[in-house]
């Protein structure tokens, strides 16, 4: 049976076209991931034969089997990407495959079937190609694109996935949140964890989103935009929201620095926050900014605020980019963050989210993290 097992292949992609293409809607009436392109990627996997031939089809209802185990089990994982539109109106993709090879990874961890992650990024370009008219080309505007995969198994045990299906949407975006690119106020978490040691936190699975959105209401509630991770009796700072989590200070020895948490478990390796991390390390490193990742706690935090150490923190993700951060409350206290009069970031934010942007739409000529499709 193995012999016949075919491997995921997208080299050739059977395209069914849409019969009537949507109109584009207006840019600035664009709210996060509720408008999609006229088609999807859609690449079924058995146990007995492998991957099938995978297909473009027009935009459209999934149906399925309600005992389905991506509907019981949680047997599902995804990925965010984003295409942008170069000066020459050619999309690019952003380090696809660390996307990729994410998600094979996240996969595995539920038992979902292994794929060639440079193959999933071929399926990923011709769909995009494809979607070409969907990129925006305006800086802060882009094609955010959603691989998915699930397993199907229509049986209630719980078992090893015998049957999976890999999807991919799309939908153009431009700020993530309502409000545009603004600093946000954070709260502590007190009693609830994101993620703890052995656990499945730095992984892209969609179980780990939906148990942080009735948290995320109460502090919305209280004001704060999103919720600062917080782990063990320590507090370290983990991760904010939905996204890395990176902090810039003068740290207890008098040097500049930049740190975020580290792999370690608990934290998702963000495809940002790789970036953010390599780009400082290139560009702000030489400038006498050390770069860490490193456990370091909300207390840590506190003090620096308190002492005037705290410069910048920002959440990072391919979503938002960055997300600045204003204030933190945290054991009852409010911990502003200054921000430069009259911006909305501060400079080492806005100077990253800078450099990040200009690869993306291909400003910087032949880098290697753009893509062209
Ligand atoms: C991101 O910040 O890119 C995310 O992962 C958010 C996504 C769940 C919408």
């Amino acid at each position: 049976a193995t012999s016949r097992m075919q491997p995921m292949d997208c080299s050739e992609i059977k395209i069914t076209k849409a019969d009537k293409l949507k109109p584009m809607p207006e840019l600035n009436t664009l709210q996060f991931g509720k408008e999609f392109t006229d088609h999807m990627l859609i690449m079924k996997w058995n146990k007995d034969n492998g991957w099938n031939k995978p297909e473009i089809v027009p935009f459209g209802n999934l149906s399925m089997h309600p005992a389905s185990s991506v509907f019981h089990y949680s047997f599902e994982c995804f990925e965010g990407m984003k295409a942008y539109k170069d000066a020459n109106g050619v999309p690019r993709l952003f380090r696809p495959i660390r996307n990729a090879e994410r998600m094979l990874n996240t996969g595995r961890r539920i038992s979902l079937p292994d794929f060639d992650p440079n193959q999933l990024v071929e399926g990923i370009k011709k769909f995009v190609d494809l979607e070409s008219r969907w990129v925006p080309q305006e800086r802060g505007y882009s094609l955010y694109i959603r691989p998915t995969f699930i397993g199907t198994d229509s049986a209630l045990g719980v078992h090893d996935v015998g049957n999976a299906m890999l999807f991919v949407i799309a939908s153009p975006v431009g700020p993530y949140y309502k409000s545009g690119f603004k600093a946000v106020k954070l709260c502590c978490s007190e009693n609830i964890v994101r993620a703890w040691p052995g656990g499945s936190g730095h992984y892209k699975l969609g179980g780990n989103y939906a148990p942080s959105v009735v948290p995320a209401r109460e502090a919305g509630k209280k004001g704060f935009a999103q919720i600062l991770w917080l782990y063990g009796e320590e507090d370290y700072v983990t991760e904010v929201g939905t996204m890395n989590c990176f902090t810039v200070w003068i740290n207890k020895n008098g040097e500049k620095e930049i740190i975020t948490a580290p792999l370690d478990g608990m934290i998702l390796p963000g495809v940002t926050r790789a970036s953010v991390l390599d780009i400082a390390r290139e560009r702000l490193a030489p400038q006498g900014w050390k770069i860490t990742e490193g456990k370091y706690s909300m207390k840590d935090v506190a003090q620096a605020a308190n002492e005037g150490r705290l410069l910048e923190v920002f959440g990072s993700g391919t979503a938002a980019l960055v997300s600045p951060v204003k204030a933190i409350q945290y054991r009852g206290k409010e911990f502003s963050i200054p921000l430069p009069a009259g911006k909305e970031a501060g400079p080492i934010t806005e100077q990253i989210s800078n450099w990040i942007l200009d690869i993306q739409y291909g400003k910087e000529p032949n880098h290697p993290w753009s893509v062209p499709v």
